[in-house]
């Protein structure tokens, strides 16, 4: 089974990111998971959408090939991050590489709410009709991962909160059943 994972967050130490390194190696005998880099698509201009820059092709390409999206995003200003956004704008023309996808959402943040106002935007946005993702149902399938510093390991960069971890090998298993 292949997953993409798509991070929300570009800067170095992201706990984000950090959540993505964490999973591609807890879950290996599970899946192949690659994460994909959207530090490379350029921002959507919509005279460019029938023929668009390569990793803007790489990228439809890793996510039309995938069984399965794990969006893992911060939240900013009450909302999903910019390149996420842009990147789910070229993703919602043309080949539309994202309808029935089956998709999880997850986030991190230092602070309390866990991004979920980000979280609920997110899933608007994969729900408009040029997205249509398959999203892995809501009700107990949040992972609001808050108070980031006390789940990291700030040495190994790598989720080490053992009730965390064993959440989130519930929601794993039952999001594998989801695709299946
Ligand atoms: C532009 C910006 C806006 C932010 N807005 C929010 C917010 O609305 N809610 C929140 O919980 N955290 C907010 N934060 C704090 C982020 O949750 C925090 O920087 C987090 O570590 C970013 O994720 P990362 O570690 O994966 O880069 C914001 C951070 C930035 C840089």
């Amino acid at each position: 089974m292949n997953i993409l994972a798509i991070v929300g967050s570009l800067r170095k130490k992201s706990y984000n990111m950090q959540l993505a390194r964490t999973m591609q190696e807890r879950y290996r005998g599970k899946f192949n998971m690659d994460i994909a880099d959207l530090g490379s698509l350029p921002f959507f201009n919509e005279d460019e959408e029938n023929n668009p820059p390569q990793a803007v092709k790489d990228f439809k390409e890793a996510i039309a090939s995938a069984d399965g999206v794990f969006f893992i995003t911060p939240e900013y200003n009450w909302s999903i991050p910019g390149v996420l956004k842009n990147a789910l704008d070229w993703t919602s023309r043309v080949d539309k590489v994202f309808i029935n996808k089956p998709v999880m959402v997850l986030g991190v943040t230092p602070g309390m709410l866990g991004t979920v106002r980000a979280q609920m935007h997110l899933r608007e946005i994969l729900s408009s009709s040029g997205v249509q993702a398959k999203i892995l149902p809501p009700g107990g399938n949040e992972i609001l991962i808050n108070f980031a510093p006390q789940k990291f390991d700030e040495q190994t960069g790598r989720m080490v909160d053992e009730n965390t971890l064993n959440f989130l090998d519930d929601k794993v298993n039952k999001f594998i059943a989801f695709i299946k």
